[in-house]
């Protein structure tokens, strides 16, 4: 190897210069983002409220209770605060997810026509994946650690093993443009596919408002780079409404993306404009 001294010194003015430049660069990089969030928040906010809330307002009532009140997921909130959640994918999503698992397969429950005592272990264990399901988010194949992370915490809390193994396998089968639900048992697979599609409910306005922000911001992403894979991206979660799994997640799934998407188009118009006009 051929190793060359240079004389930082000398270059003193240079390396003050250049870091000036980069300072200069991020905060007018963290402004354009400001800007572009502010945007998206207020086209969001001008989008009506999605229709699943609307027609569900008793279900969500009735898991955000549940997120409060239950020992058992009490407990689940202290280990998440414990674990390293990838900041995008924090608590917030966690519990965003956990409640619209919860609301949905109570819809589900109300399709089939099942009883109170029966939907009450699934509705309790919906609520369970969908708050630990992203627990190995900062890790590798994070649905498969997630899922052992997961049943390990709740066999230490004594979660039922039925209850335990329903967890567990929504959360191993958690990610889009995999396998869905392939488990012989329909019980099982409510649970899983409530956790999937409320997962992917979180791809409509959450992604653009918030989710998008803190990911750029962790990753330090240029703007040149955010815009040029942004087209790209937007087309890859277009392809998410085909993938709902529950009969309510395909009814109303589609609307979560398209308002995303609304989202996604108004932010991509603003951020062309910005780059184009700094040259
Ligand atoms: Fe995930
Ligand atoms: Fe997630």
């Amino acid at each position: 190897m051929i190793r060359t001294r240079v004389n930082l010194r000398k270059y003193g003015n240079l390396t003050l210069t250049i870091r000036r430049h980069t300072v200069y660069y991020w905060c007018m990089v963290h402004v354009s983002y400001l800007k572009l969030q502010e945007l998206a928040l207020r086209v969001a906010n001008n989008l009506p409220r999605p229709l699943f809330y609307l027609e569900h307002v008793s279900f969500t009532a009735r898991a955000e209770e549940m997120l409060k009140s239950h020992e058992l997921i009490r407990k689940c909130h202290a280990r998440l605060n414990m674990s390293r959640l990838e900041c995008a994918h924090g608590i917030c999503h966690c519990e965003a997810v956990a409640r619209d698992a919860g609301a949905i397969l109570l819809a589900e429950g109300r399709l089939r026509g099942m009883s109170d005592s029966t939907l009450a272990p699934l509705f309790l264990s919906a609520i369970v994946a969908g708050l630990l399901h992203d627990i190995k988010r900062a890790e590798q194949d994070h649905a498969v650690r997630g899922s052992i992370e997961a049943a390990l915490i709740l066999k230490e809390l004594s979660m039922d093993e039925r209850s335990r193994s329903y967890v567990a396998y929504a959360i191993r089968n958690h990610e889009a443009f995999k396998t869905t639900c392939d488990l012989d048992d329909k019980e099982g697979c409510m649970v899983s596919d409530a956790l999937y599609d409320a997962d992917k409910f979180r791809w409509g306005p959450d992604n653009f408002t918030t989710t998008l922000w803190l990911m750029v911001e962790a990753h330090n992403t240029p703007p040149e780079a955010l815009h040029r894979t942004f087209k790209e991206k937007m087309r890859g979660i277009e392809k998410i409404k085909e993938t709902f799994r529950t009969d309510t997640g395909k009814r109303y799934g589609p609307e979560f993306i398209d308002q995303g998407i609304t989202i996604g188009n108004a932010i991509y118009e603003e951020m062309s404009e910005l780059l184009a006009n700094r040259d």
